[in-house]
């Protein structure tokens, strides 16, 4: 038996109840491995798999179809205002942009509005931008208006649909729609707004942030709110290189040093060029709740959750009522974080409900996790005053605790893991789920060595870690944890993957995580484009989209995308009928743009698109069943 099955963990007579209240088959009340059987059906998934290929297209299990959704530069049909058709020579002006789709289709979510889930909102983010595409000559050279096209090209979008006959279609206009971008006015929110390390000449009070970018993986809250992450934020910020040596140990913590910069936003727009506004870069980096359904309401930064390359929030429940939002870091050795708040969440996801919980997310604790060896962990709490969090380790107030909360996490001890992306909760057994995509770095020279928890040096394929928080509790501050995937090819020399299974198709990268209501684990990956194809992960073929049954362990894969993309946002409508997912980057050859597009997809203009694909079964059946 590998040692990631060893695990023995507490139960509780209260958390068993719970699980039969919902019509759970009953696990053991002690010695329950995670992963126990619980609800989902043995038999699922029970799709064809479909093969791993380089094929340039959108490749599906028979009997299932996809249609294609609001692509970039779509409009998005903001009531009142113009909807700007697409132009494919990307001769749409920065003002056009901030009324169309944005680029990079991210994180996602559906949000029914009314009861059989006809009409909904579909909300997601547009993650960053690639300037050769995106503007007709690329930005040879750069000016104010690219930098606000670019901005406007990423952030979120709120767009309503319904359901037809022929599938799904965008109502356009839609008193709901709504592009929320890198020039939205927004509220700074929480224990670190107005404190100085937020405060810039614009915002002297340091309570108001303009715009969201890097918008990566999302959260929603049980009151029917949406968290958009902001991930790589630093790139955007840069300046002159001969300020790179006087940049502090935080901003090279955070990766915000002048000449590091990916794009020149700062030759234009000054509160990017960190020589001169380094709070600016501060007020980035947060998790922004975002009400859906009222397209007049300000976004917020809620500075409590912490700082950090945000990537998920995904919500869950505490057994006495209040919210927990588990997080990841994105980049190499960094952290996966957990708030719980003080209050109690308010019953309901109405419009009362967002406003009985419209502070819930300013006061709690942040945690940071640490995986032992012997499959325990613990949640660290990030609290000024202790545990070496004190001003003479540079944390004079909790503020500075949340600014930096990477040093914070470093202070305390926690576990650098092979880059933490999403995180799911299992739906009926509480369990949590986290993709860690890969980390080449891992074990080499001057870097941290394999541990339990990231146990493979040189590690190109990721995995997939879960946990079960004690007493099946999410307000609890220990818990075990096993490997549920090490992922990659058994046939490439010391690969050392594990499987849960042996009916299990292969896969790299894991990144898009996502249960549906029925316990299936639906897992995106993300190779990037300069390996796709090619040595260890030639054998993979394009990133996917595969279908798991925790239960059993088996994984299928269910859809492979175009050349070049990545597959992510993928949220399944609570009926089950309808799985909606983004294909984001297509084409991209190299992810800093440098090569030329190697695909065009979805095919409808000489520009790749990164677009929303609608999958149902044709029969009308439940997806992945
Ligand atoms: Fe935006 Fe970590 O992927
Ligand atoms: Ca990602
Ligand atoms: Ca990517």
């Amino acid at each position: 038996m590998p040692v990631d099955r060893r695990l023995f963990l507490h139960s509780s007579a209260a958390a068993v109840v719970a699980l039969l209240a919902e019509g759970c088959a009953l696990p053991s009340a002690r010695g329950t491995p995670l992963g126990a059987p619980v609800g989902t059906s043995a038999a699922f998934p029970s799709f064809d798999a479909v093969a791993a290929t380089l094929r340039d297209g959108v490749t599906l299990p028979p009997g299932y179809v996809a249609q294609v959704l609001y692509p970039w530069g779509s409009p998005t049909g903001i009531a009142g205002m113009p909807m700007p058709a697409f132009a494919p020579d990307a001769s749409n002006s920065a003002d056009d942009q901030a009324l169309q789709a944005g680029m990079h289709h991210d994180g996602m979510h559906f949000f029914p509005l009314d009861a059989d889930g006809t009409r909904a909102l579909l909300v997601l983010n547009h993650e960053y931008t690639d300037e050769q595409l995106l503007h007709t000559q690329g930005v040879t050279p750069w000016t104010a208006e690219k930098v606000r096209k670019s901005l406007h090209a990423m952030g979120v979008s709120v767009i309503e649909i319904e359901r037809t006959s022929d599938g799904w279609r965008q109502v356009l206009p839609s008193p709901y729609a709504r592009r929320i971008h890198g020039r939205t006015p927004m509220r700074l929110a929480g224990p670190a707004a107005g404190t100085p390390r937020l405060r810039t000449s614009a915002d002297p009070a340091g309570l108001r942030a303009l715009g969201t970018f890097a918008n990566c993986a999302m959260g929603v809250t049980p009151w029917g709110t949406y968290l958009t992450c902001e991930e790589n934020f630093h790139g955007y910020f840069g300046g002159p290189t001969e300020h790179a040596a006087g940049a502090t140990p935080a901003q090279r913590r955070y990766g915000t040093v002048p000449g590091a910069q990916w794009v020149d936003y700062w030759r234009f727009d000054e509160r990017f060029d960190l020589s001169r506004h380094p709070n600016e870069a501060n007020r980035f980096g947060w998790v922004v709740e975002i009400d859906p359904f009222d397209p007049m309401s300000t976004p917020v930064k809620r500075t409590a959750l912490g700082r950090k390359r945000q990537e998920s929030a995904t919500c869950t429940t505490t057994r006495d009522g209040r919210l927990a939002v588990y997080m990841g870091d994105d980049a190499a050795f960094e952290y996966i974080y957990k708030f719980v708040s003080r209050q109690k969440i308010q019953p309901g996801a109405d419009a009362a409900a967002r406003a009985a919980n419209r502070n819930l997310l300013d006061e709690g604790t942040l945690h940071v996790a640490r995986f032992d060896a012997d499959g325990r962990g613990a949640w660290l709490p990030l609290v000024h005053g202790k545990d070496g969090l004190h001003a003479a380790q540079g944390f004079a107030d909790q503020a500075d605790v949340l600014v930096h909360a990477r040093m914070a996490a470093d202070a305390v001890g926690a576990t650098k893991m092979d880059r933490p992306e999403w995180i799911a909760v299992h739906p009926l057994t509480g369990e949590v789920y986290v993709t860690l995509t890969n980390n080449a770095q891992r074990g080499a020279p001057g870097k941290p060595a394999v541990d339990a928890a990231n146990p493979r040096a040189n590690n190109v394929f990721g995995g997939i870690l879960r946990w079960r928080e004690d007493a099946h509790d999410a307000g609890s501050t220990g818990f075990a944890w096993d490997h549920f995937v090490v992922a990659g090819d058994p046939a490439v020399p010391q690969s050392d993957t594990r499987y849960p299974g042996a009916d299990a198709d292969l896969f790299g990268a894991p990144d898009g995580l996502h249960f549906d209501a029925g316990g299936l684990l639906w897992i995106q990956t993300d190779l990037s484009g300069q390996t796709i194809g090619e040595g260890r992960t030639a054998a993979l073929g394009n990133n996917q989209l595969l279908c798991a049954n925790p239960q059993t362990g088996r994984i299928r894969r269910f859809l492979v995308g175009p050349s070049g993309c990545e597959i992510t946002g993928c949220v399944v409508t609570p009926d089950r009928r309808t799985l909606f997912v983004n294909v984001q980057h297509p084409g991209e050859q190299r992810d800093d743009g440098s090569a030329p597009p190697n695909s065009a997809w979805p095919g409808d203009g000489a520009r790749p698109r990164s677009a929303t694909l609608a999958v149902r079964r044709r029969d009308g059946g439940q997806v992945g069943s």
